[in-house]
């Protein structure tokens, strides 16, 4: 019997901390070995002239998420999971929505029955909370994070899912108490809506409209009052998907006073501007709505705040947000309500998939930030924020066996050809980047090769966590 199931060798490994020369031993699933020279291994894997990473955690994708009527997400369990392997991942975490009205645990279970058995990467689910009722706060939710659900996200905006400010409040000393992690979508909703309905009174309802109607500032001052409930409870949350210079300024001066705020953003927020949804050089005048996402992409400048903030260590991972429709689709973004109003467009895009080749090329190949600090921003920092560490999220004895192999020079133009979401487009068609995902393994079987995906839906399981209890403070 050989002492290994898998050897890798030859390979540059990577962590959040180091990066040296070794091979590495899988049995069993997991990592047992880091050292130099291990041979005797079923199966081994040559990764000469490769880096080894963690595998791709996105702590942030929305996947078979109910998205108002007659609207569809272009992605169910399986497909978005076959793209996240495609795309160096071996862990993703989507969202349960609680619609209002409906118990937070009934949501839940429906969700997981979907995702059981059909998944290709390990899959942790967080919650949305949009109706803190006293049966939610009270039982649902301390219920709920006992069983391994210990993070979720609220709104301050979109119809249907905007807390106040007390609800707000209540959630965040709920959350003290259970020592949940509370992701925060900040962005005003009394100030999108006056900005929207004067633009449709003046007749801008084109999808540039969007951007329009979610100016920076609006974000500046939900990420300023979400800072100051998280301060008046002492409990840190994560502001997801900050998208410019503003919101990120807030997290900065935040974490200046010695706050426990923590951060997110997206490789869209990096690389694409509101320009894109001017729909340029397009006939279609619906074409700009491929790049309607919320928070908006800004500037080139805003692009260069939040790439500051990444390298000053102000932000701590960056996520996907992957939320994908089809384009040319009554279901998805050519619904027809959308093409009356930018109001009515479904917010989000698909980035599943490219969140890794993108992030590395504009950041380590373009000389922006270390090797290390990919690994802790695409990886590490996930797994430590949400209760997967030390499980998931570096190369070490004891971890899974969940690693990407990447060619740090290969070139590669994204297509959408070459994909394997569901959406009918990529926002990033054309994209030249320099590294690419050449091979994923999780839990010690390659699951992905050279953009061809080998597990079967089912391998990737749904995963429990558990609070931190130093977390769990009484409020
Ligand atoms: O536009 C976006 N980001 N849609 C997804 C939902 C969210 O707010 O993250
Ligand atoms: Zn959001
Ligand atoms: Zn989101
Ligand atoms: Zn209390």
């Amino acid at each position: 019997m050989p002492e290994f199931d898998l050897a890798i060798r030859g390979g540059t490994v990577v962590t959040a901390s180091d990066t040296v020369r070794a091979d590495v031993g899988v049995r069993g699933g997991r990592i047992v070995a880091v050292a130099e020279g291990i041979a005797d291994a079923a199966r081994v894997i040559d990764a000469s002239g490769l880096l080894v990473l963690p595998g791709g955690i996105d702590s942030h994708v929305h996947i078979a998420q109910d998205s108002g009527p007659g609207i569809v997400m272009a992605d169910d369990f399986a497909s978005a999971t076959r793209a996240a392997a495609a795309g160096g991942n071996t862990c993703v975490m989507p969202f349960a929505l609680q619609p209002r009205g409906a118990s937070l645990r009934g949501a839940v279970d429906a969700y997981r029955a979907r995702a059981e058995g059909q998944c290709h990467v390990d899959v942790a689910i967080h919650m949305i909370i949009s109706d803190p009722t006293e049966a939610v706060l009270g039982q649902e939710l301390p219920a709920l994070v006992a069983d391994g659900y210990t993070s979720f996200k609220v709104f301050m905006t979109y119809d249907d899912l905007v807390l106040n400010d007390r609800q707000l409040l209540d959630v965040f000393h709920v959350a003290r108490r259970q020592g949940a992690r509370v992701m925060v979508h900040a962005e005003g909703y009394d100030a999108i809506r006056y900005l929207s309905e004067r633009l449709e009174r003046a007749g801008e309802t084109r999808p540039y409209g969007h951007a329009l109607s979610r100016p920076e500032i609006v974000e500046r001052e939900a990420a300023h009052r979400a800072i100051s409930h998280a301060e008046l409870i002492d409990l840190p949350i994560v502001i997801v998907h900050v998208s410019g210079r503003e919101a990120t300024e807030q997290i900065a001066w935040a974490q200046g006073r010695g706050l426990k705020i923590r951060a997110e953003t997206c490789p869209q927020y990096l690389t694409l501007t509101a320009e894109d949804m001017k729909g340029l050089g397009q006939d279609d005048p619906m074409a700009g709505s491929k790049y309607v996402c919320s928070p908006p992409t800004r500037d080139v400048e805003s692009q260069e705040a939040v790439w500051s903030g990444i390298r000053r260590g102000i932000f701590d991972v960056v996520s996907s947000d992957h939320c994908p429709f089809r384009y040319d689709d009554p279901q998805g973004k050519l619904n027809p309500r959308g093409k009356t109003s930018f109001r009515w467009i479904p917010n989000g895009i698909p980035g599943i998939e490219t969140r890794l080749p993108v992030f590395f090329s504009e950041g380590v190949s373009k000389g922006r930030i270390s090797l290390n600090q990919f690994a802790a921003l695409s990886a590490t920092n996930h797994a430590k924020l949400y209760g997967l560490y030390p499980r998931k999220g570096s190369i070490a004895p004891g971890f899974d066996a969940d690693l990407t192999l990447w060619d740090p020079n290969r070139r590669e133009t994204i297509r959408q050809a070459n994909l394997h979401h569901g959406s009918d487009y990529t926002p990033w068609e054309g994209f030249e980047v320099t590294g690419w995902p050449v091979m994923t393994i999780a839990g010690g079987q390659v699951i992905a090769e050279d953009g061809r995906v080998l597990s079967e839906p089912g391998r990737g399981r749904v995963l429990d966590r558990a609070v931190d209890p130093a977390e769990r403070r009484e409020a």
